[in-house]
């Protein structure tokens, strides 16, 4: 049983703040975005990247259209110093892509960050201290006032080292670290004490970034108090207002996403929400959350399994199959009333402006995924998903009618291994029951040759087949050669529907027909034939439908009487 969460945690934070306006607005535009996959991200892993991993992920950000990367922590580490210095030594980094490094408010850490990034056209230097109370008190033992001291004099002392570089285009971003559990009164006077010490003015900007440290509140309440800051903020014009949220909550973007409305200019995180615990909230979600709503996100993951094969090699941590947009699974629909409503949902949408189809947020195209693995087959699909994947797949559309009589012959496979079929063995079920059906023993009868000649009142087919091996000749005469084909099995059968369509997707063109036959007693099957030449298509499917119908060892007696 959980403990007592009445005498354990605290109540909700509640945030006196009626004026809010963050609640009536819209998100407009795409954020800036900020990638700290190289510096939070790397922090959390079991294996931290090295130097080839790290620049291979740092491409990728830079293909994917990250314009700001926080590249590493690197007066804390040789790999990310080393990795530092190859960027700007071998000039890796394009002009209008801008890296961040980061360091602790600690003089000697500031000095090895500077002479980490000289010869860097232009760097953020990322300055952050913990603010809460909880790191005061606990971990710190500082009081308010000290800790503005430190804010204060580390960024002034930061300014003074920087001042004396111009060759370089300093920018400073500042962390009020642990900002989510920070009395707001406290982290708004941090970020002033930055503001003023690095001397923010006109042409001066500066980047607060407000992380939630730890999630801790629900989203609106972090909302409430970005918005509370951005109108209290000095110099709201010259400072790009941040967030960087992480996903204890499993809220990190809805946090992001109610920190747009409430003011945020720019957003920091990570591909697919890696980083420490339950991660930093995910970039890509992000991104493609504002493009499904019709607005430009500026990253681009048309490729997205390949983002995600990059980032899975350098993190070593598997994506989970149904993560949003990336996951195997997610353009994936096991149940059958979904599979039906997606499939009339891609007819429908040929003729549509805007995406539409039911149950799926976006057009998995868009991300280079395919449609065909839009629909699986299990034991809880339906005809729709079976239909669907044929259609697809092999280019065969089939009746309702069959569709149902299909899906029983599907479903007790499925039952039977109790594993999902994909469109290779759905296709191999269909091939067996209506294109090469063997059935009993004694429907054994198999297409070898035919050959027509026109005689008066029709066509005339002498059809050669094998009983068991041994040669059948039938013959017939009809208007046309299905008549005559029914008239050379005795007139057992007759074919109520018949349908013939070019295979799209064979490699050499073939014909397919779909037959659906009766019997004499009203029995009725559905049938297939596939062949270069549609009258052999033809034939062979009324061959399968007198198999399938049982018909044969009564055709053999009365064709052959002896
Ligand atoms: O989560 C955090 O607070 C951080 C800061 C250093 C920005 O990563
Ligand atoms: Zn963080």
């Amino acid at each position: 049983m959980l403990a007592n969460p009445i005498t354990k945690y605290q109540p909700a934070e509640i945030i006196n703040f009626p004026e809010r306006r963050w609640v009536n607005k819209q998100v407009a535009k795409a954020p800036i975005w900020l990638s700290t996959d190289l510096r939070d991200g790397n922090q959390s892993l079991f294996n931290p990247m090295n130097v080839e991993t790290k620049l291979k992920f740092f491409n990728e950000l830079v293909r994917v259209g990250l314009k700001e990367i926080e590249v590493g922590f690197p007066a804390a580490s040789a790999i990310d110093l080393a990795f530092v210095r190859k960027l700007i030594e071998e000039n890796l980094i394009p002009a209008d892509v801008t890296i961040m490094v980061m360091t602790q408010a600690r003089k000697d850490l500031i000095d090895k960050t500077i002479a980490a990034v000289r010869g860097c056209p232009r760097v953020i230097v990322h300055l952050y201290n913990a603010t809460a109370p909880r790191w005061r008190e606990i971990v710190f033992g500082m009081t308010v006032t000290e800790v503005m001291e430190l804010i204060n004099n580390h960024i002034s002392y930061l300014k003074e080292l920087t001042d004396k570089l111009p060759e370089t285009e300093w920018i400073l971003q500042y962390s009020p670290e642990t900002f989510s559990a920070t009395e707001l009164e406290v982290a708004l006077q941090a970020c002033n004490t930055a503001i003023a010490a690095w001397g923010v003015r006109i042409g001066r900007p500066i980047i607060i970034n407000l992380p939630t440290t730890v999630e801790n509140t629900m989203p609106n309440v972090f909302a409430d108090k970005i918005e509370w800051m951005s109108q209290r903020i000095a110099h709201r014009e010259q400072v790009i207002l941040s967030v960087h949220p992480h996903n204890d909550r499993g809220t990190g973007v809805a946090t992001a996403e109610l920190a747009l409305l409430a003011g945020a200019d720019r957003i920091e995180g990570c591909l697919f929400g890696n980083g420490e615990r339950s991660g930093n909230v995910d970039l890509v979600t992000l991104a493609l959350n504002l493009y499904t709503q019709g607005i430009n996100p500026g990253l681009d993951f048309s490729a997205i399994n390949r983002v995600a094969k990059i980032v899975e090699e350098c993190t070593q941590l598997p994506i989970h199959p149904r993560h949003p947009y990336v996951g195997e699974l997610v353009f994936t629909a096991f149940s059958g009333s979904h599979q039906d409503a997606i499939r009339k949902g891609f007819l429908w949408q040929q003729t549509q402006q805007y995406w539409g189809v039911p149950y799926l947020p976006i057009d998995p195209a868009d991300l280079g995924r395919s449609y065909e693995s839009v629909i699986r087959v299990n034991s809880q699909s339906g005809k729709g998903g079976i239909a669907y994947l044929l259609e697809q797949n092999y280019g065969i559309t089939i009746p309702r009618k069959l569709q149902i009589e299909f899906s029983g012959i599907i479903q007790q496979q499925v039952d039977t291994s109790e594993v999902e079929i994909d469109a290779a063995a759905i296709w191999q079920l269909f091939a067996e029951s209506y294109l090469e059906y063997v059935g009993g023993d004694k429907d054994n009868l198999e297409y070898v040759d035919y050959s027509l000649e026109t005689v008066a009142g029709g066509r005339r087919i002498v059809l050669e087949l094998a009983h068991y091996g041994t040669p059948v000749v039938l013959s017939g005469v009809g208007c046309g050669v299905i008549e005559a084909v029914v008239n050379a099995f005795a007139n057992q059968l007759e074919v109520v529907n018949y349908e013939e369509k070019a295979l799209s997707h064979a490699t050499t063109a073939q014909a397919f027909t779909l037959i659906e036959c009766c019997d004499v007693n009203g029995n009725t099957t559905f049938a297939a034939g596939i062949n270069a030449d549609i009258v052999v298509s033809s034939i062979k499917a009324l061959v399968v439908a007198v198999r399938r119908l049982g018909l044969v060892p009564q055709i053999i007696k009365l064709t052959n009487p002896r």
